[in-house]
């Protein structure tokens, strides 16, 4: 009913081989169905409770997966900060809602089922904290051992004390997230661990049920949909997602995919920009958003097709942005999420001033991780609490009472 194919030169693979890229010629590969025979059925899905396993007749898995009821994460109206950007209809799908805090939880309910599927016995991913997150949960609930490469000093707090807990073998690598991925992919190839990064076609197709939780619970397609920009993986799923809707008949228009980068951080912004054929990578990526401190994004080829063929945007943000972003969900929205996921909302607000965005489009971010992810980069920004005589006196008194 699939296959795997190259997105460049169409070379196809079995769904049994294990390749990560074209043994021909070296491009990226994707799941491929064949949707006449395979037939999905539409109301049955919407019967079923929203969550990635609703779409499961779109996905490849062939076994009881391996789940802790990932997806079906809230889509929230923001009234307040889309009536300050005079953008009414602006929504956040918050992703941190999912079982390890992140959408990752998305890729990895199929991946990790698909290493099952495939009789791997051992996973690995390299990673800026949050995939390692959520290997280590899926891994741990499938009974095998998992590896983990990250990013020495460079991940966020809550992101690492998962991956320890749930048991994953975690190293850290005095180099960035882009070498260690090299590394770890190498050492699938040559020692036969399944690697569960984005680079694997698999993997996306979970995080491809993004796009459809957001069409059901819009009840249509938005105009827009905007999320932060790494690796490049998550971009490229929910458009895949999307064109087999299409190609079903299901919706007859693509929403605009838009990507958001930090501006330490952006060569699919400069490749958008300056119409490259492909990305440059850079050497030295750095941002407060660690999530995507990544220079060399493995799936810019689907990203970049992603965004141009939809007439889609992307843009920088600053680090300051950002920051105050997170704040503002926070404090405005009781919306908690990590850096990095406040990039696509702080992005917006740049794309409406630069006039990109219309005020009368209806915009869904995708928030891509919890608050509590990251709780250094929170405490660095906020007032500590006042410490007082334990009496009632001091208590009035602090309170100016
Ligand atoms: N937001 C968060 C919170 C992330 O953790 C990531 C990626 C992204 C956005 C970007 O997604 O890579 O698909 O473009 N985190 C990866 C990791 C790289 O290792 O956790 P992308």
């Amino acid at each position: 009913m699939y296959r795997l194919v190259c997105v460049h030169c169409r070379a196809s693979f079995p769904p049994d081989e294990i390749v990560y890229t074209c043994s021909r010629c070296g491009h990226l590969l994707a799941v491929e169905y064949d949707l006449d025979a395979l037939s999905p059925d539409r109301a049955r899905m919407q019967r079923t409770p929203l969550s990635v396993w609703r779409y499961r007749d779109l996905l490849p898995v062939r076994i009881e997966p391996v789940t802790l009821q990932e997806g079906g994460t809230p889509l929230y109206p923001l009234k307040r900060l889309g009536e300050e950007m005079g953008l009414p209809r602006l929504y956040a799908k918050h992703e941190g809602m999912n079982p390890s805090g992140s959408f990752k939880d998305r890729g990895m309910t199929v991946g990790v089922s698909m290493a099952l599927q495939l009789n791997k016995k051992m996973v690995a991913c390299a990673s800026t904290g949050n995939t390692s997150a959520s290997l280590a949960v899926y891994a741990a609930k499938a009974g095998i051992p998992a590896v983990v490469l990250l990013p020495s000093g460079k991940v966020a707090l809550g992101k690492v004390a998962q991956a320890l807990i749930h048991g994953a073998k975690a190293i850290t690598i005095r180099g960035n997230f882009d070498r260690a991925l090299e590394m770890v992919h190498e050492l699938c190839l040559s020692h036969g661990l399944y690697l569960l990064n984005s680079i694997n076609p698999f993997r996306l197709e979970g995080q491809k049920t993004i796009g459809f939780e957001v069409i059901d619970q819009l009840g249509g397609v938005p105009d827009r949909i905007v999320l932060p920009v790494g690796n490049a993986g998550n971009i490229s799923a929910i458009h895949k997602g999307l064109l087999e809707y299409r190609e079903l008949g299901w919706i007859d228009h693509l929403p605009r995919m838009t990507g958001i980068q930090a501006e330490g951080s952006r060569p699919v912004v400069d490749a958008i920009e300056r119409n490259y054929p492909e990305v440059i990578a850079e050497p030295h990526p750095e941002t407060v958003a660690t999530a995507i401190r990544i220079g060399a994004p493995v799936n810019a080829e689907k990203a970049l097709a992603a965004i141009r063929t939809t007439g889609g945007a992307a843009a920088s943000v600053s680090d300051a942005e950002i920051l105050r972003m997170q704040r503002e969900l926070a404090a405005k929205e009781g919306i908690g999420v990590e850096p990095a996921s406040a990039a696509s909302v702080a992005g917006v607000r740049r794309l409406v001033e630069m006039g990109v965005i219309d005020r009368d489009e209806r915009v869904v971010c995708v928030v891509t991780g919890h608050l509590l992810k990251d709780p250094e980069t929170v405490i660095r920004q906020c007032e500590p609490p006042r410490e007082i005589d334990a009496d009632q006196r001091s208590l009035l008194s602090v309170l100016g009472l």
